[in-house]
């Protein structure tokens, strides 16, 4: 019922409490804010009621908090979704004019 609005952080327990119990294991690992994190499940969220098929791609995971919100849904999805998480975890290489 709430999946399209975003809610103040104080309402979620109330209002979205499957998302607010996936987003307090996240948060130590990210540094995502709250609402960019409802954010993304209501993204989620929609595609999944639209029926859209796919998997879900993220490019910079750092630490896994919101890495961790895509395989939550992804699980829970009614379609097979692949999540693949992807980092440089390290210092990224100067830009050149040249391929290495
Ligand atoms: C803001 S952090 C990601 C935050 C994360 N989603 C979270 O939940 O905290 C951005 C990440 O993107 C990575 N990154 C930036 N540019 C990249 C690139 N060109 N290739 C791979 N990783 C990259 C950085 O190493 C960094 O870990």
């Amino acid at each position: 019922m709430f999946d399209e609005v975003i809610v103040s952080n104080w309402a979620l327990p109330f209002l979205k409490p499957s998302f607010y119990r996936v987003m307090k294991t996240a948060q130590p690992y990210s540094m995502v804010s709250r609402k960019r994190m409802q954010n993304l499940w209501r993204l989620m969220s929609r595609i999944e009621r639209r029926g859209l098929a796919g998997d879900f791609v993220e490019m910079g995971v750092a630490r896994g908090g919101t890495g961790l919100l895509l395989a939550t849904f992804a699980s829970r999805s009614r379609l097979p979704r692949e999540v693949c998480l992807y980092d440089a975890f390290e210092e990224l290489p100067q830009p050149t004019a040249y391929l290495a």
